[in-house]
């Protein structure tokens, strides 16, 4: 089998897999091609590549020979006829935002693997490329939010006096949460999480943060995990609860989010104009809402002196590890596709399979992609 790394476009600058992941695939028999430039932007060059044992080539050649592709964004700008009928690709699909192309890869026989639909159980954790993205977002606002706060984020006693330490509240305490728990607090800063699941509270206290509990949350231990919807008497509690803490903090970090629904609305305008200028809410769900009501995706805006940063892409501003550790799930995924010889093998009685098939063979496989898109 070949496997063929695409080269991203626009102003992605991750790469699907860097050198060193190119040695573990060919140690499972793949023989590996990799487009001209397309680790550039991650520090990887093309030498590299071929070091590790690589063929570099264009990007025809590349999607003409590879019998599976991988990239980290779905190739929507190529035509879908350059793709051969029964050819894999391995990315992060965005059903929602890209279901047109995703008809067209069904239409054409494609078979795709949305690894934004890894399932999140223990047995798929090594290969869950949203796990390692939320965790260097949530690595990442937090830095973005010290360099932009007015103040120290630790406590200092100097001959000037006293200085407190910074105040954070995390909202949502999933991966990137927790992250951004562990960073603030590394940073010496104070810091909160609120949750709509309790079963966090533990994790949160064991990080260094005191956890906020409004009484009452639905919880759904069906949803693997996630967050379900709340009752609007919950919400209304929340955003008061919120209001009362986001008044105290100097940064917020809002990461909450429920799969496949617009992020639930936490931080309502009322309680921006509570904040104190200066301070900084860094709104990871930007891209399917916002967590404050007043975000912008891709944008930095300024209300009441309070800076609300709604930023979409911050994998893409850390490339190396960010890359290092898609390449690294890709891997994983890998030795549950190829057999003993590097032959794929699609077994579709294992679950991660199953999950993860966006289409295979002209149909729409995993039942959450069937849900996304209204399909049953
Ligand atoms: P996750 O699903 O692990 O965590 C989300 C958390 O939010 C869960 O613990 C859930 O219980 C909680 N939550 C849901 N509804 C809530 C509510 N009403 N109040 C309080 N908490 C609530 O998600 P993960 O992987 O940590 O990602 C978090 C967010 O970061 C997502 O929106 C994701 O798309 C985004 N993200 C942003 C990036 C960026 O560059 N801005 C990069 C990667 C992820």
């Amino acid at each position: 089998m070949i496997i063929g790394i695409l080269k991203e476009k626009n102003n992605e600058n991750r790469v699907a897999m860097l050198p060193g992941e190119v040695q573990a695939v060919r140690k499972l028999g793949i023989e590996v091609m990799v487009e001209r430039g397309a680790g550039e932007r991650a520090f990887a060059f093309d030498g590299d590549y071929v070091s590790a044992g690589a063929t570099a080539g264009d990007r025809n050649e590349i999607i003409g020979k590879s019998d599976l592709l991988v990239s980290v964004n779905p190739p929507i700008d190529d035509k879908i006829t350059d793709f051969k009928n029964g050819q894999i690709l391995c990315c992060i699909v965005n059903p929602v935002e890209n279901r047109e192309w995703l008809e067209k890869a069904r239409v054409q026989g494609l078979t795709v693997f949305a690894l934004d639909l890894i399932p999140r159980t223990t047995r798929a954790q090594a290969m869950d490329i949203l796990s390692s993205m939320a965790t260097v977002a949530g690595y990442k606002a937090v830095i973005h939010a010290a360099s932009l706060l007015p103040k120290f984020f630790p406590m200092f006693m100097s001959a000037a006096g006293t200085i407190k330490p910074a105040k954070v509240l995390v909202l949502g305490a999933g991966v990137a949460g927790l992250q951004a728990l562990a960073i603030a607090r590394k940073l010496g800063a104070v810091v909160e999480v609120f949750d709509v699941r309790a079963a966090v509270k533990d994790e949160v206290k064991s990080l260094g943060g005191k956890f906020i509990e409004v009484e009452g949350a639905v919880e759904d231990a069906s949803a693997g995990g996630y967050a379900v919807e709340q009752t609007e008497e919950y919400k209304r509690k929340q955003q008061e609860m919120i209001q009362k803490h986001a008044a105290a903090a100097d940064v917020i970090i809002a990461t909450a989010q429920i799969p496949g629904k617009r992020a639930p609305v936490l931080i309502l305008k009322d309680t921006v104009m509570k904040m104190k200028p200066g301070s900084v809410i860094i709104d990871l769900a930007a891209s399917t809402g916002g967590n404050c009501e007043l975000t912008q995706n891709g944008k930095m805006i300024e209300v009441n002196g309070v800076k609300i940063i709604g930023k979409s892409d911050y994998p893409s501003d850390m490339p190396t590890d960010a890359s290092k550790m898609f390449g690294a799930n890709i891997v994983n995924l890998l030795k549950i596709l190829v057999d003993r010889e590097g032959k794929p093998v699609l077994d579709f009685s294992d679950e991660i399979v199953t999950g993860t098939t966006a289409v295979h063979g002209g149909q729409y496989i995993s039942q959450r992609i069937k849900q996304l898109l209204n399909l049953q």
